[in-house]
């Protein structure tokens, strides 16, 4: 009977396809997602972000600068951090926020404090990177940003 056979091989090459197809959207997607939670910022205009890049850009300010400079440009204390997200994603930000580190060598400590009781900061830890984020990618300049008009 070769034409069922024909038939049988017709219907598997289509359902191979279709299978294929369908992990490849699959795959874009995941792609997608990740790509927007590495990248959750949103900018509207020359400067210009979204509410909560704008707070993130507020918090980093109030809890952050101290020690990583103004506009995440690091110190002689702390990393610059705007070059640190090129490499670093976004789980491990987390963690070292949350946690701190420090790192004491040949006499020089440098401790980053764990923030895990800080409300106001673990709260917005989302806005923190995003700002973060923004700048690291050359999508920010330095200074106060604006928000998008909603
Ligand atoms: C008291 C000073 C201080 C404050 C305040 C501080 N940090 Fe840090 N942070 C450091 C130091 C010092 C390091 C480097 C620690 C090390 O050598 O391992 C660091 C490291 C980091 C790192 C890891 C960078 C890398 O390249 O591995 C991240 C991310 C970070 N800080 C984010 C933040 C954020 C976000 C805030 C505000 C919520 C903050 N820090 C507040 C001192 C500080």
């Amino acid at each position: 009977m070769p034409f069922v056979g024909g038939f049988r091989l017709v219907s598997l090459t289509v359902a191979t396809c279709v299978t294929l197809a369908v992990a490849s959207f699959a795959e874009a997607d995941q792609k997608a997602d990740d790509e927007a939670y590495e990248r959750p910022y949103t900018i509207c205009g020359p400067n210009q972000v979204d509410r909560g890049t704008y707070n993130g850009y507020r918090r980093y300010h109030a809890y952050c600068h101290v020690c990583h400079g103004p506009d995440g440009l690091g110190s002689s204390y702390a990393p610059n951090l705007v070059e640190s997200l090129k490499v670093m994603k976004r789980d491990d930000f987390s963690q070292v926020v949350a946690g701190g580190r420090q790192n004491i060598q040949a006499g020089k400590e440098s401790v980053m404090p764990a923030f895990y009781e800080v409300a106001d900061v673990m709260n917005y830890l989302e806005d923190i990177y995003s700002y973060l984020k923004a700048r690291s990618d050359g999508k920010l300049g330095r200074g106060r940003p604006e928000r998008c008009p909603s």
